[in-house]
């Protein structure tokens, strides 16, 4: 389109309007994302009851209000932020958090609290199954790096930590640990991460990177152990994937005690110090995030994490009934991780193509969104698919 004069109205309409058309079909064949797309209702409800086209920033800290920043929604992203704090500590005025663009921003934020923390002999360790945002943000702060292996379940090896600790006496860990990696959905160990690391002698940071699973652990009855902040010192958590929020949000907290400033000073304010790396920050989601939580409350939570747990299992059974592998994961994972499913049939349903251990696998994403309408097609899809590939080698 030329740019150079402005649209009509109605041109414009017809072009987002084609393209949002194209969307719908992969929006119903979402098994492979880890995006939930159930909430859509209770969004329009939510954006009814705000103006979405006001312009809001929750400009630096979330705990602190400038008088010429008047056009925030702080308050509301306080609560998410409590909201998550009381449900992995005990006592939620002792964490602070924000939100931020996503659970790999939130990751880089806590590598440089830690970094600033701790500050010098600083070593970083993560594991092969972690997500590329963990090396990434290493890299972007210039923070030396330890690569750990995992088992088969894709979880970290302690063994493995416990061996470079001991070939690195001085130095000062900042270990992340994934509650939910992208592929297998292992949980590492972190109460034996807390306790090697505590045995070494040295000030540590443990971040626990839980963008998926943070978002539903704390609904199931029995506790992951080690899953709050007695084990771990800080917490990411991404809105959209478990909550599914429109657009990609992060919660990021931390112990009141262990904040860093990181300018001191907020725009042209004396006085009001920035504690985000952001800086300017949405307003819009994190309050669509709040009333979600608020309307849902946790039984709903735990009702929509209840109907996804049935969906994996049928699905994951269905699989194995018809001779695929599933790979080892743990049982409280969304995750399916699954190997053989034929090429095209996987683009299909955009599952991704990944290797692990020198195999082709693939993971699916059971939402709370897969219902059982979306499985039979799934399964119909595939022995379609397979039929057909037999039928053109005969
Ligand atoms: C374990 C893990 N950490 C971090 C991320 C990145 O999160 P975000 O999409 O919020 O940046 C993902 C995304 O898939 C993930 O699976």
């Amino acid at each position: 389109m030329n740019d150079l004069v402005g649209h009509r109205r109605k041109t414009l309409a017809k072009v987002v309007g084609e393209y949002f058309s194209g969307l719908q079909e992969p929006y119903s064949r979402l098994l492979g994302w880890e995006q939930d797309v159930s909430n859509g209702r209770l969004f329009q409800e939510a954006e009814a009851a705000f103006e979405a086209t006001m312009s809001i920033n929750n400009v630096g800290d979330p705990w602190t209000t400038i008088s010429s920043e008047p056009i925030h929604t702080k308050p509301f992203e306080r609560a998410l932020v409590q909201f998550f704090a009381r449900a992995y500590h005990d006592d939620p005025d002792a964490i602070w958090g924000c939100t931020t663009p996503g659970g790999s921003y939130s990751n880089l934020q806590a590598l440089l609290v830690a970094r600033d923390r701790l500050q010098d002999n600083v070593l970083g360790f993560y594991s092969e199954a972690a997500h590329h945002s963990v090396p990434k943000a290493f890299h972007t702060l210039g923070i030396r790096t330890c690569l750990l292996g995992a088992d088969a379940g894709g979880v970290m090896r302690l063994d493995q930590m416990a061996a470079m600790l001991r070939q690195h006496p001085e130095a000062r860990p900042v270990v992340v640990a994934t509650a939910g990696t992208t592929l297998q959905g292992g949980i590492d160990d972190m109460v034996g991460l807390r306790a090697l690391l505590e045995a070494h002698g040295q000030p540590f940071h443990l971040h626990c990177d839980a963008a998926f699973f943070g978002g539903y652990l704390f609904l199931l009855e029995d506790h992951v152990p080690g899953m709050n902040f007695a084990c771990f010192d800080s917490l990411a958590i991404s809105g959209h994937k478990f909550f599914g929020l429109p657009i990609p949000i992060s919660v990021f907290c931390l112990r009141k005690e262990d904040q860093i400033v990181l300018g001191d000073r907020l725009c042209i304010t004396e006085g009001a110090c920035d504690v985000t790396l952001s800086g300017s920050r949405d307003g819009h989601t994190p309050l669509l995030w709040w009333y979600l939580v608020r309307r849902k409350g946790r039984a709903g939570l735990r009702q929509a994490l209840g109907q996804a747990m049935a969906s994996r299992d049928s699905l994951s059974a269905a699989l194995k009934e018809r001779g695929y592998e599933v790979l080892p994961h743990d049982p409280r994972s969304l995750l399916v991780p699954v190997a053989g499913l034929p090429r095209d049939f996987m683009r299909r349903w955009g599952l991704p193509e990944a290797r692990l251990r020198g195999r082709e696998v693939t993971r699916l994403t059971v939402m709370p969104h897969v219902d059982e309408a979306m499985a039979a097609r799934f399964l119909d899809e595939l022995d379609a698919a397979v039929l057909a590939r037999v039928s053109c080698c005969c």
